[in-house]
């Protein structure tokens, strides 16, 4: 882990996740620097957590097409020159062309133990399925959604008398340690992704890691 591991975040929400990795700066617990949040809704409450020389910002219908929008937006990630790029609560997926752009680089957090519940409304329906476990994961961007190889996972319980909203709150208590501990892993470089296949420490990776009691990932 370098101090200079650079991380550009995408969001378009409330920016908790981001709040989580500035906290994790903050505390010395993460050697990175947040280099800008980028954001598909001017009034993303996300940018409001970085100086305005950070914050990036631009919404996709003033654009001719998807593609003009995700150049730019693309322009803007590139110019701050960041080692990973986390997509943190960004409600829009992601085109081809820019998510080979940034390949290996690109990661995204979900609410979801993936495979299960890609896309949207994830905490209903793991309820409407009566599963008995939800949780979260972290995973590398490729352009299907949700689909790409997940690094790490971390469980909840589900609790008989949970709503959505419950479940999401519990879940959202443990996105925040999964996604510091996946991106200190990260930026210490033991973690590398080639042809979908993670390897750690150079030993091939056949499933997530999990996030223990400690907030530490370990092998499933
Ligand atoms: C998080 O729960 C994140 O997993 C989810 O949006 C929320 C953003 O919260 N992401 C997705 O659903 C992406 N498909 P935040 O803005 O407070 O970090």
């Amino acid at each position: 882990m370098t101090p200079s591991t650079r991380i550009a975040v995408l969001a378009s929400g409330r920016g908790s996740n981001l709040q989580a990795i500035l906290d994790a700066i903050a505390q010395g617990a993460l050697q990175a620097e947040v280099v800008g949040v980028f954001s598909d809704r001017r009034d993303a409450q996300a940018l409001q957590r970085l100086p305005a020389a950070q914050r990036w910002a631009a919404a996709p219908r003033d654009f001719a097409d998807r593609a003009a929008y995700e150049a730019a937006l693309g322009d803007a990630i590139a110019a701050s020159a960041p080692d990973w790029i986390v997509c943190a609560g960004y409600m829009r997926i992601l085109g081809e062309a820019f998510v080979a752009r940034f390949d290996g680089k690109l990661i995204n957090i979900h609410p979801s133990l993936l495979p299960l519940y890609k896309g949207l409304h994830t905490h209903a329906r793991a309820l409407e399925a009566g599963d008995t476990q939800h949780g979260a994961s972290v995973h590398f961007v490729v352009p299907e959604l949700d689909a790409g190889t997940v690094l790490a996972q971390a469980r909840v319980d589900v609790l008989p008398g949970d709503s959505p909203e419950t479940l999401a709150a519990r879940v959202l208590a443990v996105e925040h340690p999964l996604l510091i501990a996946s991106l200190q892993l990260l930026a210490s470089g033991r973690v590398t992704e080639q042809n979908a296949q993670l390897q750690l420490d150079g030993h091939p990776l056949f499933s997530p890691l999990v996030l223990d009691s400690a907030r530490m990932l370990q092998p499933a």
